[in-house]
């Protein structure tokens, strides 16, 4: 049973691997570049629907309210790990977590998932969004993260924070819900580009604050999701995306500079040369671009992250996904790689697979 945030106490149900013994966590190793036995392995979407224990607190909690209340976060952020016996944990939250916060109405639901009853659709709606102090206006999640730390002290398990980066997340204020067409968010772009820098630099100050508050709350690492940006047309993309992500990157290893930053951006194809140049600690790689042509386009001392296709797991043949997996760690290589799938991990995925995809990373030996 979860007590109440002032006596919490760690449940102490971990794998310890050296009992009281302060472990340096295998992902803090693979993203220094240490040369290692075996990658680490942590999963996007780690905890959620496909977990039967995650359906069960969903049957007490909205969504929202497993967000918003730390004792719940941390019980399906632990979930996985005792589960499956990942080397990361990533906080349960969501990218849209601080738009709320700013004003945004937002609500999920099965059918549609995320949506925001009042997008920015008009220029002088840009007021909409009030300024942000994340340790207060997100007071749940520093607490959550808080608690994690503590229950991950001393099992060698990684804590890892995020956000969204700027671009996702000022489409999902413009278009309201996931993108479609990408209707609102082009058309600020191609006729408000002015009014669509306004939003950008609003949202990019916002980021900063929050990663920097959430490593401040205990976060070891810190993943940005730009989840839409391989959605806007080349001609805008530097000016558009990549600058924000930059200025977020640069910012937080400024003030950060032992906190590895990762980067994701769904299909990314064709944008990693471009990629290249950001001072991200390490990259995430969709399952479109094989790790040994991502190796190639980046420096050598890059980290890089991925990337199992996520729809492998659904895969009978127990053997051939053992093999997949094998080949996967084989691309990844022996240093500066962290082992996880294209992007996270789907509802109704086996579970028996999960568990086959853990074992077979930590299993295996170079
Ligand atoms: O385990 C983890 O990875 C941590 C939790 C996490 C969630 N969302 C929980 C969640 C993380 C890191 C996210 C990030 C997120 N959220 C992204 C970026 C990564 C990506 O997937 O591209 C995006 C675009 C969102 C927005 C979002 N949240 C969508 C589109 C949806 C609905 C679709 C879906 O996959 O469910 C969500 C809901 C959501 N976020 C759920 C979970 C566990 C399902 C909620 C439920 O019904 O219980």
């Amino acid at each position: 049973m979860m007590t109440t945030a002032t006596c919490y106490q760690p449940t102490g149900n971990l794998p310890t691997p050296f009992a009281n013994t302060p472990t340096e966590p295998l992902l803090l190793r693979a993203l220094k570049g240490e040369t290692l036995e075996r990658p680490p392995i942590w999963m996007m979407r780690q905890a959620g629907r496909y977990m039967p224990q995650y359906q069960a607190v969903r049957k007490r909690h909205s969504f929202l309210e497993i967000c918003h209340t730390p004792e719940v976060a941390v019980e399906v952020t632990l979930q996985p790990l005792q589960q499956f016996g990942f080397d990361a944990s990533i906080i349960f939250s969501d990218i849209l977590i601080p738009l709320q916060a700013m004003g945004l109405e937002l609500a999920f639901t099965d059918e549609k998932g995320p949506q925001f009853a009042n997008p920015i659709r008009q220029v002088d709606e840009l007021k909409r969004l009030h300024s942000f102090d994340p340790v207060t206006d997100c007071d749940f999640l520093m607490k959550s993260l808080q608690l994690m730390r503590r229950e991950l002290e001393h099992t060698g398990i990684a804590l890892i924070g995020f956000a969204g980066a700027p671009w996702t997340l000022a489409s999902y204020a413009l278009e309201g819900c996931s993108w479609k067409t990408g209707r609102f968010s082009k058309q600020w772009l191609f006729e408000q580009p002015e009014a669509l820098h306004q939003l950008l630099a609003t949202i990019t100050a916002m980021v900063i604050d929050y990663c920097d508050a959430q490593i401040q709350a205990g976060a070891q690492v810190i993943q940005l999701f730009d989840t839409w940006a391989g959605n806007v047309p080349t001609a805008y993309y530097q000016a558009f995306v990549q600058t924000y992500q930059r200025q977020v990157i640069d910012a937080l290893k400024a003030k950060h500079p032992t906190v590895p930053v990762i980067l994701f951006v769904k299909h990314s194809r064709g944008l990693l040369p471009t990629m290249a140049s950001l001072n991200a600690d390490a990259f995430s790689i969709d399952e479109l671009t094989t790790l040994t042509d991502a190796r190639s386009l980046f420096a050598k001392d890059t980290v890089l992250q991925g990337n199992l296709d996520s729809t492998a797991l659904f895969m009978s043949d127990k053997a051939k996904l053992k093999a997949l997996t094998e080949a996967t760690i084989t691309q990844g290589g022996r240093s500066h790689y962290v082992f996880n799938l294209g992007h996270g991990v789907l509802p109704q995925t086996p579970t028996e697979n999960v568990a086959l995809v853990v074992d077979t990373v930590k299993n295996w030996r170079w």
